[in-house]
């Protein structure tokens, strides 16, 4: 496996540390190494020995607690939900989460009175007209507030299964830790909604494997992915509406919807397309609108740099467009999820505006890094190192940021891109070009931007502590894993 320097020799990077360090770094673990590597660039190390220590009570539950939320009554569908929660992920959502938490805590509770904070497990609401309190009928149902027949959809007779019961009761308020209930309960939901990504993920890419072993579609079949990943979904937004904050499920409901705008827009690239009115392929003409329901476009799209009528489009415009558009896709297919959970970690814990906003451009700007080292691994690494499928972008099709940059120095790969790299020996002439034009360098620095930036909100907003330079070295370590 290579570590996180090698790799840096490789895509030709200076690197931060010496060449006796790289050989004895070689055989551990990449992310341990990544982990190690970070540690160095943040200061004071001494504190962080063990960063991600802080958080292990939370993470050490959080696979056990997602299992009380996944539970069904058909024992293959609990298979499946399960599947991906088995094997060790890098967790990166969660961690983010509840480290960020953590660090928000240390704000004094004098100047986090933007709400009430809510530190009971499912707090009293009068959502509910009645002679029972809410928090009784939840105590009664297990943490549901509509009967638990309707919410089964079974004989009301026959005795409830523990496995069958929707949810448990949110965890228990750690004031040593800081870490709300909710805060918890939202790091797993964060890591549920990137599960059933990957589910649904793994059958549009027609992978092989996840997570050193065969992947959903592979292991079951394409249709019980996708209806695991449809699962999950359901359950997530169960416990999304049980955080009863509307703020928050608003966020959270947005940032499915935003996965999928983004993968679509991976799909279908309107930018390299755009009169494009087939399906894929050259197959299957896309159906024209009949009128009945009026959808619009909205003003976030991307446009095509043709469409805009009377003008000559230079080579740099398109360019531009397409970085333009890929920035957009991989907000919404990765870092939005990331922005809108750090988002709603600090509406939870009732911290200010600018607080707010820190957060979310946080994890934005983290998201934006994250997948861009996925796009260098994607060229750089071997499926074995990643435990998934390496050089899995150009034969997918996928112009990610390598390519536009050597794009950007050489208009003649237009022709590949638009073709998807379909013709034989282009995805070679690719990787070629890719490595001629520092395509792997150059994203690489687009990621450490992102990255500096990351680490700017963290330090515009939270008092220092060992919780916020465990954020820190994290954001280090997201930028420099090898995996
Ligand atoms: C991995 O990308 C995939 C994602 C980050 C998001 C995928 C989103 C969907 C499939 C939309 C449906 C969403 C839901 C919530 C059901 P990748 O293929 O670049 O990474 P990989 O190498 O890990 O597969
Ligand atoms: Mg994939």
């Amino acid at each position: 496996m290579l570590s996180v320097s090698k790799r840096a020799l490789r895509v030709g990077i200076p690197s931060r540390r010496s060449t006796s360090i790289v050989s004895t770094l070689r055989y551990k673990s990449s992310w341990s190494t990544a982990v190690e590597t970070a540690a160095r660039l943040v200061t004071p190390s001494s504190i962080l020995k063990d960063p991600i220590s802080l958080v292990s009570h939370e993470m050490s539950q959080l696979a056990a607690n997602i299992g009380t939320l996944i539970g069904s009554g058909h024992p293959t569908l609990n298979r499946i939900s399960a599947y991906y929660f088995e094997s060790q992920g890098k967790k990166i959502r969660p961690l983010l989460v509840l480290l960020l938490s953590r660090a928000i805590s240390e704000i004094p509770l004098e100047q986090r009175n933007r709400i009430k904070i809510d530190d009971l497990d499912i707090p009293e609401q009068p959502v509910y007209e009645g002679t029972k309190s809410l928090g009784a009928i939840l105590k009664e149902q297990n943490g549901a507030i509509s009967p638990l027949r309707i919410l089964h959809g079974i004989n009301p007779n026959i005795i409830l299964d523990p496995l069958t019961k929707p949810h448990e009761t949110l965890p228990e308020f750690d004031s040593k830790r800081g870490i709300l209930p909710k805060q918890r309960r939202l790091a797993e939901i964060v890591e549920m909604i990137h599960t059933a990504s990957l589910l649904h993920d793994d059958v549009i890419d027609n992978s092989d494997s996840r997570r050193n072993r065969p992947s959903g579609n592979i292991a079951f079949n394409n249709k019980m992915a996708v209806l695991a990943g449809d699962f999950l979904l359901g359950r997530a937004s169960v416990s999304i509406s049980r955080l009863r904050n509307p703020e928050v499920i608003e966020l959270l409901s947005t940032s499915i919807a935003n996965l999928v705008e983004g993968e679509f827009m991976q799909l279908k690239n309107t930018v390299f397309q755009p009169n494009e009115d087939l399906i894929e392929e050259d197959t299957k003409k896309i159906p024209q609108p009949t009128g009945a329901i009026d959808t619009k476009v909205h003003e976030y799209s991307v446009q095509a740099p043709q469409s805009i009528q009377g003008h000559e489009i230079t080579h740099e415009q398109q360019v531009d467009a397409a970085f333009e558009y890929y920035i957009h896709k991989t907000y919404l297919k990765t870092a939005a999820l990331l922005s809108k959970s750090s988002r709603s970690a600090a509406i939870l814990s009732g911290a200010n505006e600018d607080v707010i906003e820190n957060c979310y451009q946080f994890g934005r700007n983290v998201g934006l890094c994250f997948q861009m080292v996925d796009d260098i691994l994607d060229y750089t690494q071997t499926s074995e190192a990643l435990g998934k499928p390496g050089n899995a972008d150009l034969k997918l099709g996928l112009a990610t940021a390598p390519i536009l940059f050597a794009w950007r120095e050489n208009p003649e790969l237009g022709e590949l891109i638009s073709r998807k790299f379909k013709q034989e020996g282009d995805i070679e002439i690719a990787m070629e070009q890719v490595q001629k034009f520092n395509g792997l360098v150059k994203t690489q620095k687009m990621a450490e931007d992102y990255c500096h930036k990351a680490l700017e909100n963290l330090r515009n907003v939270l008092p220092e502590s060992d919780s916020r330079s465990a954020l820190e070295f994290l954001t280090n370590a997201i930028l420099t894993r090898s995996k």
